[in-house]
């Protein structure tokens, strides 16, 4: 069976980019016989930004009861949380030693914060830490130590994928083919809008977390940004970030039926209702259960065991692999 494997940096509740993007195609991946699924929480990815404990406790608990209340079994495939898994950080270093630091300056996300540091005249790498600055080096180990073939993900992620696949090949140009060159499998079209229209982000502060109680639901769902037209105007579905978050959630006649309203001229008050309602079904079911494992967070604790006891031998055999490879280990 091919491995299919994805992370979510816990940092805060996952919002509507990070399930349609890669929740929901991942966990789609587990029902097909094709894979084998491996799920988790990249929380030291978050140490590169989060550093109050209490903080980053509650993120990798919301993280994982997020996979599992919309339908990831246990007990068909696996849950890890990253640091339960030490040898990936073996592994790290191991890496390091054939990634190009030219490689790491080109890392958008780095790139992103020595351009703002430079438009606000300030030291171009004021608030960066080596975390940040490796992130794509941990990720690519995450992906690597388990052979991984395909990698669910948002559009935002495959340059870390590119970025991984470059690490295995100058590894694999010196010791033979000893990493598995992992692809990525993107949702096509763009990337979840947010509020403003931009990417849907938590940084942007821009996002609709998963799980929100309905009636917030419904007050942050009336902040999607809409033109001033009134409501007997008609509006254009094909340019209206309202529609296209419906589109996400709808089904094919609903998408035909509010298409046509849009033409005739729909209320935003009424666009926003009809999205709020899409939405709220899809959630419903899923939110209750999230809110039951976060309320007793001991059957979370007892899937995340389960998951290091499954992967760390994998990891183990592998790590032992690669030491052999480079000459620490006969
Ligand atoms: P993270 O936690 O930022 O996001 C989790 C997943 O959600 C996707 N995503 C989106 N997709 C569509 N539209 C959006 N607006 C949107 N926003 C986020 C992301 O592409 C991602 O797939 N570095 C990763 C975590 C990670 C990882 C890994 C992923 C660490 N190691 C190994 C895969 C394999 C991240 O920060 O994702």
């Amino acid at each position: 069976k091919k491995i299919s494997l994805t992370g979510i940096k816990p940092t805060g509740v996952p919002h509507l980019g990070n399930y349609l993007g890669a929740i929901k195609p991942a966990l789609e991946m587990a029902q097909s016989s094709e894979y084998e699924g491996y799920y988790f929480i990249a929380d030291y990815h978050s140490l590169t930004t989060i550093h109050k404990p209490e903080v980053l406790r509650e993120y990798i608990y919301e993280v994982a009861a997020t996979w599992l209340a919309l339908g990831l079994d246990p007990s068909k495939v696996t849950l890890y949380q990253q640091s339960h898994i030490p040898e990936i950080l073996e592994l790290n270093w191991i890496t390091s030693c054939f990634t190009a630091k030219g490689l790491m300056n080109r890392a958008h996300a780095y790139k992103a914060l020595v351009q703002n540091n430079e438009e606000a005249g300030k030291d171009i790498d004021h608030g960066v830490n080596m975390g940040i600055y490796t992130y794509p080096i941990l990720m690519a180990c995450d992906i690597l130590f388990l052979k991984s073939n395909i990698v669910p993900v948002g559009a935002d992620q495959l340059q870390h994928i590119e970025i991984a696949r470059d690490i295995a090949s100058a590894f694999n140009y010196v010791y033979g083919d000893v990493f598995t060159l992992p692809e990525a499998k993107a949702q096509e079209g763009a990337l979840v809008p947010g509020l403003d229209g931009r990417k849907m982000s938590k940084s942007y502060g821009n996002h609709i977390p998963l799980f929100l109680p309905e009636k917030k639901l419904r007050k942050t769902i009336n902040k999607i940004t809409t033109d001033t037209s009134a409501p007997e105007d008609p509006k254009n579905p094909d340019d209206s970030l309202v529609f296209d978050l419906y589109k996400f959630f709808a089904t094919e006649e609903q998408v035909t039926e509010l298409d046509a309203w849009y033409r005739r001229g729909i209320g935003w008050g009424e666009a926003k209702l009809e999205l709020f309602n899409v939405i709220n079904d899809h959630l419903k079911g899923p939110r209750e259960k999230y809110n039951e494992l976060m309320a007793d967070k001991s059957q979370i604790d007892k899937v995340l065991v389960e998951g290091a006891e499954r992967v760390r031998p994998k990891a183990a055999a592998f790590l032992k692999e690669v030491k052999k490879a480079v000459g620490v280990l006969s």
